[in-house]
């Protein structure tokens, strides 16, 4: 909304929430989320034409087109429970804008939803008397965090759907008209609903099914001295698969890969098409057994046992460039140290408030510490889990003499010099490659 709001200073953008704390951060000089270049964005438009406010009713009332955003998470009850998306949120929020409205509305999916919950949101919107027309569109947000502004600014592609009626295309030709502010126009693209419902929901499963197999073949690379970077730039150069999203990892997190594959699953389920719904459950079962596996090489690597043991994480956040812990495989790392009866010690530069909330049932166990060098002296392990720069920059020299020894560095993102932390001393365990050992 403060792109939009940025690029088309003819509009007036308001943005509602239930959350009063939220909306003040968002009027405040700490905004509730870090994003690298919105901070600048919003603080220069906010009073121009972007505003934020916990007046729901009026917002509804006022606007001629509403994009909903709020939160679809994983069912934690009844049917579906794990697997499919709980719209509670989503249809309150439909009959809401029902109530509150008396004048004609575009009503934007903008959350990323189970095929077929656009012709849900229209059944509600148009349960009762109320005169009031709402057109229902699907407009997809496809921009990752930490590079959010940029991918904004610059998208691949902007997908609208739309009921394939009258009133549906004038309905997405004004939204189009929107983007078509700063987006070129052969990049926006328009479909039926159900395919932009289901695209948004293939996009990320195809993007999670790249790292699961990268991350599947990481771990032939470690029982056959192959290195994955060697093999995922040979693979990469194919310009049919292209070098994007091969980097072997710990295992993917953020709050919408694994959602969205789950959802994908259960969908497929529900329409019968179970060798389908296998498919892709095996993403997720890579990506979980990527995050054990890391677990159990720093098991086998530091004599089949952690007890005892002081473990620094470099980095808690899902990424870099961020401060979100959602689904971060750092959570599932904490605990299964801890587990196996390890201290445990987290440094990150901007996720420690969430890590803290995270952990919060196993706090005692776990120290907090902002600065690496700091977290890392009198550990016998560091083991990354976020692609921050500044890792790679630190001196590990200072470090090594800090540790206790013999000193190992787990590299869940094979993101630092490895030869040069090995000639330093230490026992340098990447992803996908041959350990450098001292033993
Ligand atoms: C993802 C998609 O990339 C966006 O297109 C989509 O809009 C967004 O979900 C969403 O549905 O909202 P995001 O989760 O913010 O974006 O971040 P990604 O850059 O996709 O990274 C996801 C996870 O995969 C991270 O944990 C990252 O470290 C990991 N990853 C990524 C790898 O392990 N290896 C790679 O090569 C790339």
């Amino acid at each position: 909304m403060a792109m939009i709001a940025h690029k088309c200073p003819q509009y007036r953008v308001t943005v509602v929430d239930t959350n009063p704390e939220r909306i003040t951060a968002w009027n405040s000089d700490t905004l509730p989320i870090y994003e690298p270049g919105l901070d600048e964005i919003v603080k220069k438009i906010r009073g121009r034409n972007l505003f934020f406010s916990t007046q729901i009713e009026q917002g509804i009332k006022e606007a001629s087109i509403i994009f909903v955003s709020v939160n679809t998470p994983i069912k934690t009850f009844g049917t579906g429970v794990g697997m499919a998306a709980d719209l509670q949120y989503w249809e309150k929020t439909a009959r809401q804008i029902r109530e509150a409205s008396q004048s004609q509305k575009i009503i934007v999916e903008k959350s990323t939803l189970p095929v077929k919950t656009a012709l849900a949101m229209e059944r509600i919107l148009t349960a009762t008397a109320n005169e009031v027309h709402f057109d229902i569109l699907s407009n997809p947000e496809f921009m990752a965090e930490g590079t959010g502004i940029k991918d904004l600014e610059t998208p691949d592609r902007v997908l609208i759907g739309s009921r394939e009626t009258p009133e549906g295309i004038k309905a997405r030709d004004e939204l189009v008209e929107i983007y078509a502010n700063w987006v070129p126009r052969e990049r926006i693209i328009t479909s039926n609903i159900w395919s932009s419902e289901l695209s948004k929901l293939v996009s990320n499963a195809f993007l999670a099914q790249r790292i699961s197999s990268i991350n599947a073949i990481s771990s032939l690379c470690e029982k056959t001295e192959a290195d994955i970077t060697e093999v995922a730039r040979a693979v990469g150069m194919d310009s049919r698969l292209g070098d994007k999203f091969l980097n072997a990892s710990v295992g993917f997190g953020g709050s919408c890969f694994k959602k969205d594959l789950l959802n994908l699953v259960y969908l497929c389920r529900q329409y019968g098409l179970k060798e389908v719904a296998d498919y892709w459950d095996g993403v997720v079962r890579i990506n979980d057994y990527q995050k054990e596996r890391f677990i159990l090489n720093m098991l086998g690597a530091m004599f089949n046992t952690l007890a005892g043991k002081r473990i620094c994480l470099f980095g808690f956040a899902f990424k870099a460039d961020t401060g979100d812990t959602r689904e971060s495989p750092a959570i599932y790392v904490s605990r299964r140290i801890v587990e196996e009866r390890a201290e445990l010690v987290i440094t990150d530069p901007r996720a420690l408030a969430n890590a803290e909330a995270d952990l919060a049932d196993i706090q005692g166990a776990v120290a907090f510490v902002e600065d690496p060098c700091e977290a890392a002296a009198g550990c016998d392990a560091i083991a990354v889990m976020t692609e921050w720069d500044i890792y790679a920059t630190l001196d590990f020299k200072k470090i090594y003499e800090t540790m206790r020894k013999p000193a190992y560095i787990f590299d869940g993102r094979n993101i630092l010099a490895h030869e040069d932390l090995f000639k330093i001393g230490f026992n340098v365990f990447p992803v996908g490659k041959p350990p450098l050992t001292h033993f």
